[in-house]
């Protein structure tokens, strides 16, 4: 059976203030994904430190917090059949210089300090970062996409 994930996307500060947010969430809208919730706002320390709690301690951690609380966010809750490794397959590699052509990294960014969008790296970071942004009631997965429609309908089959 085919199964649908969450995962969690953030435009960075940089993004958002180069006017990026139509162009890369016109990405994951094309894709098919269905965007459930979306947010404007300003990382709080404690998100920052919940965000990146397995970096802790690393010489880069602290640019890293700088960077997410430079300035407001734009927060996502996608969902899809296999979101969360397809959503960073059209994100790209972590380092631009190594990420594929046509990727968002590739195509908006220059270094790894600066890669302009954040997304989870399994179901199970998305749901705990998830978590760290949103309450449930603003999440809203109230439509079937054309899709769903046709892979629930085969499925009865
Ligand atoms: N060696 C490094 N030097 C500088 N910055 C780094 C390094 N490794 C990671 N980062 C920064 O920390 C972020 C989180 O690192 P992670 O290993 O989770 O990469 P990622 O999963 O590709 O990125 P993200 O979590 O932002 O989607 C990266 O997006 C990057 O901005
Ligand atoms: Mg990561």
């Amino acid at each position: 059976m085919l199964s649908e994930e969450r995962t969690f996307v953030a435009i960075k500060p940089d993004g958002v203030q180069r006017g990026l947010i139509g162009e890369v969430v016109s990405r994951f809208e094309r894709k098919g994904f269905k965007v459930l919730a979306m947010k404007l706002l300003q990382v709080s320390d404690k998100q920052a430190a919940d965000h990146y709690a397995e970096h802790e301690g690393k010489p880069f951690y602290p640019r890293l917090v700088k960077y997410i609380q430079s300035g407001p966010i734009l927060a996502m809750v996608i969902k899809g059949y296999g979101a969360v490794d397809s959503v960073r397959h059209i994100v790209g590699a972590t380092n631009p210089v190594n990420a594929d052509v046509g990727t968002i990294r590739a195509d908006f960014a220059q270094v790894m300090e600066y890669n302009v969008i954040h997304a989870s790296d399994s179901v199970n970071s998305a749901e705990r970062e998830i978590a760290i942004y949103f309450n449930e009631d603003e999440i809203f997965d109230t439509w079937k996409t054309k899709t769903e429609e046709l892979i629930e309908e085969d499925e009865l089959l």
